[in-house]
């Protein structure tokens, strides 16, 4: 919205998180607000962690239409809300609140995103196998949705197999996928790549340019899809080997792009933009 056309009608979002400036979530919303004429503005708010509480508080008192949350109150935050979704509840994370009237609603749009972005490509939850390397807060997210739109069999793999282990523990009766856990050297395991159709990094490496893990690229089905959720640098070193291996890839540009169009949904009931939001957020990321 251009500032001039800010008025009393106008609706306040926004995005809650410390380190902010980073964020490019307020030029995708913006965009999406535009395309579609709705009188709403998205600004970043760089809330510190001694902070949260009040800038809940904020929330109702200044009646925003809500926010999204990103690290590192994602986990936190759920204290001071109202009510959680199902998906919320079950990854104990919220990045995105809604504020029905002073009533905080957190949900998790992060996983439902991921989905979209498969579905948006093409992949069924029919097709075969699924690898998700890592164990942390992203990895739960996503393990939560693919086992809720029935992918699988799916295995996590991680450097601490405990917490593989531990993620296990806390999904495995969530549905009738199959899941197991193997430790980070598993990746050379030709067997279990043979017969994957998904492979996913949630973790962090990459991100500082470091070499991706040895991992059998060749071996893996010539339709098999490399997910990474980084997206820096470009092509990250995770999918600069699946390229080299001419395989298909998507990286968290994608995931960014669903999880931003399913909270627009929620503060104004209408259906995201994606053509608009796509373009303005890859254009914030040159
Ligand atoms: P996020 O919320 O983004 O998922 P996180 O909860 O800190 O972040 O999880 C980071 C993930 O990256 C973990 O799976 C972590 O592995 P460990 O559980 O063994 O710590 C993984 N990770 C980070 N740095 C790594 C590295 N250098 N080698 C292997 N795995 C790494």
């Amino acid at each position: 919205m251009a500032v001039q056309a800010i008025n009393g009608q106008t609706r306040i979002v926004g995005i809650f998180g410390d380190p902010i400036a980073h964020t490019r979530s307020p030029a995708m919303q913006n965009a999406a607000f535009q395309a579609c004429n709705l009188p709403y503005v998205y600004v970043p708010y760089l809330v510190r962690p001694s902070e949260l509480s009040r800038a809940v508080q904020g929330i109702r008192a200044l009646n925003l239409a809500g926010v999204n949350v990103t690290v590192p109150h994602k986990e936190r935050i759920i204290r001071y809300l109202d009510t959680l979704s199902d998906e919320a509840t079950l990854c104990r994370a919220v990045n995105t609140v809604v504020n029905r009237e002073g009533h905080l609603f957190g949900d998790n749009t992060d996983g439902r995103g991921f989905l979209q972005s498969l579905q948006e490509y093409g992949l069924s939850p029919t097709q075969g196998e699924v690898v998700l390397i890592g164990a942390g807060g992203s990895a739960r997210a996503v393990l939560v949705s693919l086992m809720r739109a029935g992918y699988g069999p799916i295995t996590i793999v991680n450097r601490t197999i405990a917490k593989a282990k531990s993620l296990l523990r806390s999904y495995c009766n969530l549905g009738k996928t199959q899941l197991s856990t193997l430790p980070l050297g598993a990746l050379q395991d030709a067997q279990l790549l043979k017969r994957t159709s998904l492979i996913i990094n949630s973790t962090s490496v990459g991100l500082h340019g470091e070499d991706f893990f040895p991992l059998a690229y060749g071996v893996t089905p010539r339709n098999c899809l490399f997910y990474d959720l980084l997206y820096r640098p470009e092509p990250t070193s995770f999918l600069r080997r699946a390229q080299k291996a001419r395989r298909t890839m998507l990286d968290g540009r994608a995931m960014l792009l669903h999880q931003g169009a399913l909270a627009f949904t929620l503060w104004t009931g209408v259906s995201a933009p994606l053509i608009p939001m796509r373009g303005a957020l890859f254009k914030a990321l040159q």
